[in-house]
């Protein structure tokens, strides 16, 4: 039996009723993150979930396989039922009652299908006749200009079914309609015609243009791009929107480029109709354009249908507008790359070439372009990257800068963990080529990151009393400084141990105010060293609290040393081992400074008259230096067992 059609106004209402969490979570069990739900993709077969739900745009997305779409779409899936079938047992279950349509209503329907159809056809009639006009003599500069200025040959032009639109004012509209006999609101709704502004007639949407056809998977044309040969504006005119295209969701060449794309699991991403071309021609041919706007969720999500591992490379021009044009093209898409979605990389070629550029530019220019593919740097690196050009992080409050806007980047990504990867490439970069600063970077961020950001520390304390440490160190001596204050404060039992390791190594605190609180440590217990000592050593902190009468602007910058929440007390589950990594730091902040000293000192020497002073500090020099060398694994070692720990 036929099922009758059912009235948009039931599939409309059944929508609405039918909660997309209700229909999914009753075949697979879904588990809450963030906004949406994550379970096993029931489409295939999965250990990890890469199946999400989201019930505020009502859709439901695998990322392992590609399926999506709604609550009927997903019982259609499951079930293997027809739509209507779906929408009568939602209906049921909803109770939403059921209204078909009448014949009049089903023959409308019907008319707006085929009309798609019609669409289609015009579309490909209107392709045909521009690819014929190519070889004609009214067509011959263009031809001559794809095969001398874009050096394509005849099998790329014929591949893409390169075009051109003829000069007059109506050519392609008296071919389709009065050759063709195609209705004009057809050939208007394909995009090809517009009305004339004075009086009655239609004109050509593409005059004197070369002619690049916009296909659809399947290879239908569903479009065109239209490059001006004189200097017009726009450069490229495309066609607008119709029942057919939308720019928003198509890929140029996507039809020619999937099964590469699957073949080497990665997708390139492109702005320009021709770069995809000279690509393609060069046979580099995974490569698909965006039609020159931000790339949309949707057009990510066709792509990575394509490829496993979800391999994304944008190749967008890096010119004047600067690298801003990437931030802009990746618009919507880089919470997925944030999310770990999607491996997106950006390739940014010399010079702010685009690839048909840089393909033209060098005798070796494909195997180049291949190799810059395989070192694009990943989105996150990249834009991290990007924070540094034009800092000098040697300068305090450009490296501040430059750390608070990695920690911003950082705190986006999806795991309350962030990935270890760009951790330890932020440290890298802010130690600066040192690599003995990186560990107690990657401890910094770590620490920040742990933090609700509105607690932004108010720790900005003076640097100016040691303008000769780097800022990176800086951070770090803090760090370190902080840490055995804290510890002395609040764990009594360690301060033997705290004040042995620093009057063994004759080191005391070189930030002032760590320096301040200290003094004032040390007066309180030989005024009170009886109660401290014997009877109360948690009373230092009171007591200390008291002290902010007298000093209320230096107590204020330490005041935050005598709070231990729970990040802090969980750095210091390995009080002996933090001990030991602070100390380990601030003798190598004294060490270089020492280091510093003696290389100054033998400079100045004279081998002639101050031979043995030189010697002297040559030897303090070698010494200092095996020192650090030392300092530096007792601080790495103990400070990667402190962040396992705090992990
Ligand atoms: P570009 O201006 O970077 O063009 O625009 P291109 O591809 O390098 O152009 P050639 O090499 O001079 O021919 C990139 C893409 O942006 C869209 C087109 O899709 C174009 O390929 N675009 C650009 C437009 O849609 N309209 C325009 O006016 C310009
Ligand atoms: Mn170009």
């Amino acid at each position: 039996m036929e099922i009758p059609r059912l009235h948009p106004e039931t599939i409309e209402e059944v929508k609405q009723r039918a909660d997309i969490f209700d229909v999914i979570s009753q075949k697979v069990v879904l588990r809450k993150r963030g906004k949406e739900y994550v379970g096993l993709c029931p489409f295939h077969e999965e250990k990890t979930p890469s199946f999400s739900v989201n019930p505020s745009k009502q859709m439901y997305y695998c990322f392992g396989c590609g399926a999506g779409g709604n609550a009927i779409n997903f019982l259609m899936e499951v079930g293997k039922q027809s739509f209507s079938d779906v929408v009568l047992d939602l209906a049921r279950r909803y109770q939403v009652s059921v209204k078909t349509l009448e014949p009049e209503a089903r023959q409308q329907l019907q008319r707006q299908l085929s009309l798609r159809e019609q669409l289609y056809e015009i579309l490909a009639l209107a392709s045909s006749f521009y690819q014929h006009t190519l070889r004609q003599p009214q067509g011959q500069l263009a031809l001559e200009y794809l095969q001398s200025q874009r050096r394509l040959t005849e099998e790329t032009i014929q591949q893409f079914q390169l075009g051109y639109a003829p000069a007059g004012w109506d050519t392609l509209y008296r071919y389709l309609v009065e050759q063709k006999g195609k209705p004009v609101q057809q050939v208007e709704q394909a995009g090809l015609i517009k009305p004339r502004k004075s009086g009655s007639g239609y004109y050509d949407r593409f005059r004197d243009r070369l002619i690049i056809p916009i296909q659809d998977l399947k290879g239908r044309v569903i479009g065109f791009g239209g490059r001006t040969l004189a200097q017009e504006e726009p450069k490229y005119l495309n066609s607008p929107e119709t029942q057919l295209f939308d720019k928003g969701k198509t890929l140029f060449a996507l039809d020619k480029a999937h099964h590469a794309i699957t073949e080497q699991d990665q997708a390139v991403v492109v702005e320009g109709y021709f770069d995809v071309i000279a690509l393609h021609a060069a046979g580099i041919t995974n490569v698909v354009a965006s039609l020159g706007t931000a790339l949309s969720l949707d057009q990510v999500r066709q792509l990575i249908r394509y490829t496993e591992s979800k391999q994304i490379v944008l190749n967008f021009d890096a010119d004047a507008a600067g690298t801003k044009a990437a931030q802009r093209a990746i618009g919507e898409i880089a919470d997925l790359a944030y999310k770990g979605q999607i491996q997106l990389r950006v390739l940014n070629l010399a010079d702010g070439k685009d690839a048909d550029e840089f393909l033209k530019e060098h005798a070796d220019a494909v195997a180049k372009y291949r190799q810059q593919l395989l070192a694009a740097p990943l989105w996150l690196n990249w834009q991290i990257e990007q924070l540094l050009i034009g800092k000098d992080l040697k300068q305090a409050d450009q490296f501040q800068q430059v750390a608070e806007q990695m920690l911003e980047l950082l705190r986006k990504l999806e795991n309350s963990t962030p990935s270890p990867h760009y951790i330890n490439y932020c440290a890298q970069l802010l130690s600066q080529g040192d690599s003995r600063l990186t560990s107690l970077h990657v401890k910094n961020l770590l620490a920040q990151l742990k933090k609700p950001k509105s607690r932004s520390r108010k720790k900005e304390i003076q640097r100016s009393h040691l303008p000769f440490l780097a800022a990176s160190k800086h951070s770090l001596l803090e760090e370190a400084e902080a840490l055995l204050l804290r510890i002395y404060l609040h764990y009594p039992e360690y301060r033997p141990t705290i004040v042995a390791s620093l009057e063994t190594r004759d080191l005391i605190f070189s930030l002032s105010h760590h320096r301040f609180l200290w003094q004032q440590i040390l007066k309180i217990q030989v005024l009170k060293a009886d109660l401290l000592f014997k009877k109360a050593p948690d009373q230092l902190i009171s007591l200390l609290q008291d002290r902010r009468v007298k000093f209320p602007q230096q107590m204020a910058q330490v005041a935050h040393l005598f709070h231990l929440d729970e990040k802090h007390s969980e750095d210091l589950i390995r009080t002996p081992l933090v001990i030991r990594a602070a100390v380990a730091c601030l003798e190598q902040i004294a060490c270089e400074k020492r280091r510093r000293y003696c290389l100054e000192q033998w400079l100045k020497l004279e081998p002639s008259t101050d031979g043995q002073r030189k010697q002297y500090y040559c030897q303090q020099l070698l010494e200092t230096d095996s020192r650090l060398k030392e300092l530096e694994q007792m601080r790495q070692v103990s400070f990667s067992d402190v962040i396992e720990t705090a992990q």
